[in-house]
């Protein structure tokens, strides 16, 4: 099998809290996704016998129309992953994670008469346990052995895809998705005794913006997810500095008052008086600590917690400037001027962008980013953001797979290199 073989079988698969994002090299910039879930039916009933539906998991786009009752939707619709973790011991979910690997492999099955296997590399956050490495190789052998669709398989952090992506050898990056948040120095290597996770991402900015949609009136919506998501990322606003936004807001009325309609229905949400509080949503992803926050909190808002998920502690409340500099500040002295030159955002979380309109208040991630260092005192900084946020890990296992040499074989000291499934 040759090199030229490999590069032209190279598969990216990228496992999120939210999304699977998976697909060969062919798809180009953007790969397929799946939500990361998975619905057991109840196998007793009769019915499902009858028409022939025989899977113990469900997973895939067609999910919704398999559903049940309201009351079984927390026992049977399993979301495998928190904060990129998946517990050892819980079967169902790894059994979920076994099902839409396959289902992401088998969505290209349909390839050349020269195909002998996907060169597969998998992407897992940057604190994933041991485990979890153990688990999905198992998991490829088990695909491979039911579909003959992976002739060898890799597996690399998310930060470190990437930065390979961006061919970055020296950066920090800060991968943002919808329940955590990574914050991964890079030298060659990520440098793990420095990664700081969080435990906030977009899921949080959700619930500020539903309790928004709750204050104003709108409380059937509040509760409705998927909607609560669509209107924070088309209303939400990152301010420069939170106090001054919302006192421009207030003032000048008009221009910052925002209608949402949402589409295919008859419902238009209107924040009226209260439009300022769209600052509030972009600020909470940076710095929930602001005081604006407390009276949210009082009355009974869930704020991001510390947690611990085996050895890691995910911090809840940290501003996200103080988190990278607590970061770069465990790596050497000398290094920490080049971590500041480059610091690479990426996950949907940070894809904000500010409105040309409003630019004297509200500004991108980036450049929040950046105001949040200069505060305390950090200069130098140079912070790029991902062309498309959303994929770019899965870029990065494309972008690594091709590069990595076939015969370049696994060893788990160094914890690279390919696991040849038919050696
Ligand atoms: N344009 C946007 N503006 C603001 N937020 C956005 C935008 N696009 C996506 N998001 C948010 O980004 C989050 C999803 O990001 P991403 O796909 O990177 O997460 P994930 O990889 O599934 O999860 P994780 O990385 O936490 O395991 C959601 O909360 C979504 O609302
Ligand atoms: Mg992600």
């Amino acid at each position: 099998m040759s090199e030229k073989y490999k590069r032209k079988y190279t598969f990216g698969e990228d496992y999120g809290t939210s999304f699977y994002k998976f697909g060969p090299i062919t798809l180009g910039e953007k790969p397929r996704l799946i939500e990361n879930r998975g619905y057991f039916p109840d196998k007793s009933s009769v019915i499902y016998k009858l028409m022939g539906i025989t899977r113990e998991v469900i997973v895939g786009e067609k999910l919704p129309s398999y559903l049940e009752s309201k009351e079984d939707l927390a026992s049977r619709l399993i979301y495998p992953m928190r904060n990129g973790v998946v517990d050892k011991d819980d079967e169902k979910a790894w059994r979920v994670i076994e099902e839409i690997t396959g289902y992401g492999l088998k969505a290209f099955r349909s390839v050349g008469s020269d195909f002998k296997g996907y060169f597969v590399t998998a992407a897992l956050s940057s604190i994933a346990p041991r485990y979890m490495y153990e688990k999905i190789i198992e998991i490829h052998r088990k695909v491979d052995w039911e579909t003959g669709l992976i002739r060898a398989v890799t597996i690399i952090p998310q930060p470190l895809a990437v930065a390979i992506a961006h061919k970055a050898p020296t950066c920090i990056v800060i991968e943002s998705g919808h329940g955590n948040t990574q914050i991964c120095p890079i030298s060659r290597y990520p440098i793990r005794s420095a990664i700081i996770a969080l435990n906030r991402g977009g899921s949080d900015a959700d619930i500020i913006t539903s309790q928004i949609l709750y204050d104003a009136g709108y409380g059937d919506i509040a509760k409705e997810e998927a909607i609560v998501r669509r209107i924070k990322e088309a209303i939400g606003l990152i301010p420069k500095r939170l106090n001054e936004a919302i006192r421009e807001a207030k003032r000048n009325y008009e221009k910052y008052h925002v209608k949402y309609k949402i589409a295919g229905t008859r419902i238009e949400v209107d924040l009226g008086k209260d439009s300022w509080t769209r600052f509030l949503i972009g600020e909470y992803i940076f710095n929930p600590k602001d005081e604006m926050f407390e009276s949210y909190f009082k009355r009974g808002m869930r704020r991001p917690r510390d947690m611990k998920i085996g050895e890691i502690t995910f911090r809840g409340m940290m501003d996200l400037g103080e988190a990278i500099i607590e970061s770069v500040e465990k790596c050497p002295i000398e290094l920490q001027p080049y971590l500041y030159n480059r610091i690479i955002l990426s996950g949907g979380n940070l894809q904000w962008k500010a409105p040309p309109q409003f630019k004297d208040v509200a500004v991108d991630s980036a450049t929040k980013i950046k105001i949040l260092l200069q505060e305390k005192g950090v200069e130098g900084i140079i912070v790029e953001t991902a062309p498309e946020p959303k994929y770019s890990v899965w870029r990065g296992c494309i972008v690594y797979g091709y590069a990595l040499p076939k015969d370049y074989k696994w060893t788990w000291e160094n914890m690279e290199g390919w696991i040849d499934l038919h050696a």
